[in-house]
């Protein structure tokens, strides 16, 4: 296994919000599906339900979560609030906001703008394909969503190392019902986030922009 090819795909790793419309290739799909069924988890109970959508589906959904949207009608399955975050938290929250509304030329004050761009979200950023991540509920639904949040990272870096991108975005999962009705899946599956992805538009705005992260001192605590 080569050393620098997994620093170099995880390194690559970036959200991206703008693709082409080519579809993927079943084959490579199925590959990074194949990769991604690796991800650890709790007990190998392996809780990930997996819905991809993509060709007339997909643009129907995008329809009817634009609609959704429109009419205010958010159902989310697990409470996703900024107010909830404090201090850093907060405060890198802001920063990541800044430097994307900034990297695709958005003013802070120009509200208008600022809700076409966050509603791009529901059209998938372009993507050809969205994979909405549905879970059983277990117990607080905690060791579960880390599961998924597993499956989801070791999928992002497939897509990353297959030439392809994705986005996570709990931006979908604000409108569970309206997914499960249009797709037909069962109330007690639960929508966690979705996953929209393809291949990059690289001469996207929105692509070119890198977030940094913070030194690990900030994250890590050594204990001898
Ligand atoms: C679970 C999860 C949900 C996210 N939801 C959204 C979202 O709804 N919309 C969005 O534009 N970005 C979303 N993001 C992307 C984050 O903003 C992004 O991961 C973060 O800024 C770090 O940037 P990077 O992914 O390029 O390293 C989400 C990321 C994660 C992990």
């Amino acid at each position: 296994m080569s050393e620098a090819l997994f620093h170099d795909v995880v390194r690559d790793r970036h959200s991206v919000r703008s693709f082409l419309p080519a579809p993927v290739p079943a084959a490579l799909l199925r590959s990074v599906l194949e990769d991604a069924q690796r991800s650890p988890s709790n007990c190998n109970t392996q809780p990930w339900q997996v819905h991809i959508v993509s060709g007339a589906k997909r643009d129907a959904l995008s329809q009817a979560i634009l609609a959704a949207d429109e009419a205010g009608r958010f159902t989310l399955d697990f409470s996703f609030d900024l107010e909830d975050f404090d201090g850093v938290y907060r405060q890198r929250a802001r920063d990541q906001g800044a430097a994307y509304y900034q990297a695709i030329g958005v003013a802070r004050e120009a509200t208008q703008e600022r809700r076409t761009a966050a509603r791009y979200n529901l059209e998938f950023f372009g993507a050809p394909h969205v994979a909405l991540l549905f879970m059983p509920k277990v117990g607080d639904s905690v060791r579960v969503a880390a599961d998924i949040g597993m499956y989801a990272q070791t999928f992002l870096l497939a897509l990353t190392a297959h030439g392809l991108g994705g986005i996570p975005q709990t931006m979908l999962g604000m409108y569970a019902d309206t997914i499960r009705e249009v797709l037909g899946i069962d109330p007690s599956s639960k929508m966690l986030f979705g996953i929209s992805f393809g291949y990059p538009d690289r001469s996207a705005a929105a692509n070119r922009y890198r977030i940094g992260k913070v030194p690990i001192e900030q994250s890590v605590t050594f204990h001898t």
